[in-house]
């Protein structure tokens, strides 16, 4: 079944970027001039998928507005003759289908996907997180919405991590299986969430990109809290294991994770790099601080 649907969960509270945060939803932080979560429908839209449901909660309007037409500012611009803004207005509100739902309460990934289940439906459909910036030359959505349709099952992204960083994600324990993809497929036996690195079972680590077949609903149902007495999604991952093949696919591309703030600076400084505008300028300064 072709897979249209991109689920993207903005509802947490973003207490690693404290204080900006406090009045500002941390998928508005800027990689230049552009909002982190502007990034992520882009590598959905590019993956072919048209209907995109972000999920929010309190304090989150900031993205709403975002994607929504302005009017006064394109009127403004309009009477100023700033045509070239105006395109770039535009992209913001032309990209896709875009919905919203809002979280009641903050209660984890698992509980924020749930939400989406009325809109999904009977589909398999695409989970991006926010916190994972990926360039790549296939978008890496792309990448899993290919092999999850070869296998006709779940599929996550993952990566090998530094073990001491594998406490900051789930660790798949899987084994390799034969596919006509240029990277390696895994079969998922099971996943620990946030393990100490010398209790790691694996140093591969989900990484927040997923296809999900739509019974991952009922596994989410039967989930308890996990890992700080909070819901995980890779606990509900090692529940569909149990009924239906999950598997795992090591994408082609480089990942900022950008939840954490020398991961937010490097995709700034890496993206100023690639950025007509100001790459140059950058460049010289950087020789400068050598
Ligand atoms: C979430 C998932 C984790 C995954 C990570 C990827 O964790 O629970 O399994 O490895 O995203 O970024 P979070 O970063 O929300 O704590």
């Amino acid at each position: 079944m072709k897979i249209t649907k991109a689920v993207i969960p903005a509802a947490g509270l973003g207490t690693r970027f404290l204080p900006v945060t406090k009045s500002m939803p941390k998928e508005m932080l800027p990689i230049i001039d552009t909002p982190a979560i502007h990034y992520v429908v882009n590598e959905a839209v590019a993956a072919g998928l048209d209907d995109i449901l972000i999920i929010t909660g309190r304090g989150k309007r900031a993205v709403e507005d975002y994607f929504d037409a302005s009017p006064e500012l394109e009127m403004y611009l309009k009477k100023h003759h700033k045509e070239d803004m105006i395109t770039l207005l535009k992209e913001t509100t032309s990209l896709s289908d875009v919905h919203y739902i809002r979280q009641k309460e903050p209660k984890g990934l698992p509980d924020a996907i749930r939400t989406a289940e009325r809109h999904v439906g009977n589909e398999p459909f695409a989970v991006l997180l926010g916190d994972d910036i990926i360039h790549a030359e296939t978008p890496c959505m792309k990448q899993l919405i290919d092999v999850s349709t070869h296998f006709n099952g779940s599929v996550i992204a993952v990566q090998d991590v530094p073990r001491e960083k594998i406490n900051r994600y789930g660790s798949v324990v899987a084994t390799k299986t034969p596919g006509p993809f240029p990277n390696d497929v895994y079969k998922i036996d099971h996943i620990i969430e946030k393990p100490k690195p010398e209790e790691a079972p694996s140093t591969l680590a989900a990484i927040g990109r997923y296809v999900f077949t739509p019974e991952i609903f009922d596994s989410i149902k039967h989930t308890t809290p996990g890992v700080n007495n909070e819901l995980q999604i890779a606990d509900s991952i090692n529940i569909l294991t149990q009924t239906q093949s999950v598997y795992a696919y090591a994408f082609s591309g480089r990942r900022y994770d950008i939840g954490d703030k020398l991961g937010y600076i490097q995709a700034i400084i890496d993206f100023a790099l690639h950025n007509d505008e100001v790459k140059e300028d950058v460049a010289r300064y950087l020789q400068t601080l050598r």
